[in-house]
């Protein structure tokens, strides 16, 4: 057990893309540590299977699971007003939920631009400032946690997430600023190849490449990225806002995604 049992007592969390990967493991660590937990996103059958581990360890009292689309602020609403009756105001908010696919960039439709964005820049701007106004705000107390990605230099073959994920960094640092008034902290993370269900619905050769060009030479597991996350939330972190954390084996530092094509 690396957090104290009872860390987060008193404490409610939600966890954006709960059910599955990174986001399920923090849920399982926040609930083991003694927090209320809510879970949230778009198929049920990616919650129900959580909740029931969160409630076997916490108790169903403190558990909550509601299917949500991030980038449907109506649906954000609602799932902080169920989780606030439910839980009680949210103290801990980990935007977790995402997902993207590779593409050269000259490839993506509109549609798929959108999509993306929508998900991974809008939702999580959406989620935060409704948690924060309904929650953190008028509580004066809050911690908030953006999973971003490893995009340090560029994000070659996925322009899309890479452009989103910097626009979170960056309003990471904006939030971090204007809500220290409110003594919240805003910080991100950025995981680099993680040995998850995300990157299960990869081609193989794909990871290994990515495994190739980390200086660690091996992939990142969810357990790493979570606890990384909750150390963020937990009270070792209170003078740490607006910073992103890379969980990346070194791979912002060195090294290429894949060859760069010789000019035609
Ligand atoms: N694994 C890696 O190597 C890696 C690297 C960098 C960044 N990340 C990021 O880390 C986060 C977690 O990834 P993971 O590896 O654990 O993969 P994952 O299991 O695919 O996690 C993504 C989660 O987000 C939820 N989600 C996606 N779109 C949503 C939406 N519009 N509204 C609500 N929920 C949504 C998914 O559930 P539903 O399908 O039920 O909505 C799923 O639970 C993601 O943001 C991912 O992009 C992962």
């Amino acid at each position: 057990m690396i957090f104290a049992p009872g860390i987060f007592d008193g404490n409610t969390a939600l966890v954006t893309g709960g059910g599955t990967g990174i986001g399920r493991q923090v849920a399982l660590l926040l609930a083991r540590s003694g927090a209320r937990v809510a879970i949230a996103s778009r198929k049920k059958e990616n919650l129900e299977g959580t909740a029931k581990e969160l409630s076997d360890i916490a108790g169903p009292d403190r558990v909550f699971h509601q299917p949500c689309d991030i980038r449907e602020p109506e649906q954000i609403a609602a799932l902080v007003e169920a989780v606030m009756a439910k839980l009680g105001p949210v103290d801990l908010l980990v935007n977790n939920a995402g997902g993207q696919f590779p593409s050269p960039a000259e490839r993506i439709t509109p549609k798929g631009w959108d999509a993306v964005i929508r998900n991974n820049l809008n939702g999580t701007f959406y989620m935060t400032r409704e948690v924060a106004t309904r929650c953190m705000i008028p509580n004066r107390r809050g911690k908030i946690v953006n999973v971003t990605a490893q995009v340090f230099r560029g994000f070659p073959g996925m322009a899309h997430t890479g452009a989103a994920r910097a626009g979170v960094e960056n309003m990471t640092m904006t939030l971090a600023i204007e809500w220290a008034q409110h003594r919240i902290t805003v910080n991100a993370v950025a995981p680099g190849v993680i040995k998850s269900s995300g990157t299960a619905k990869y081609i193989p050769e794909l990871v290994e490449m990515g495994r190739q060009k980390t200086p660690l030479k091996r992939l990142g597991t969810e357990e790493e990225v979570a606890a990384s996350i909750v150390y963020l939330l937990s009270p070792a972190a209170d003078f740490v806002t607006g910073a992103t954390l890379y969980i990346d084996g070194g791979a912002r530092l060195w090294g290429e995604n894949w060859p760069i094509p010789e000019p035609r």
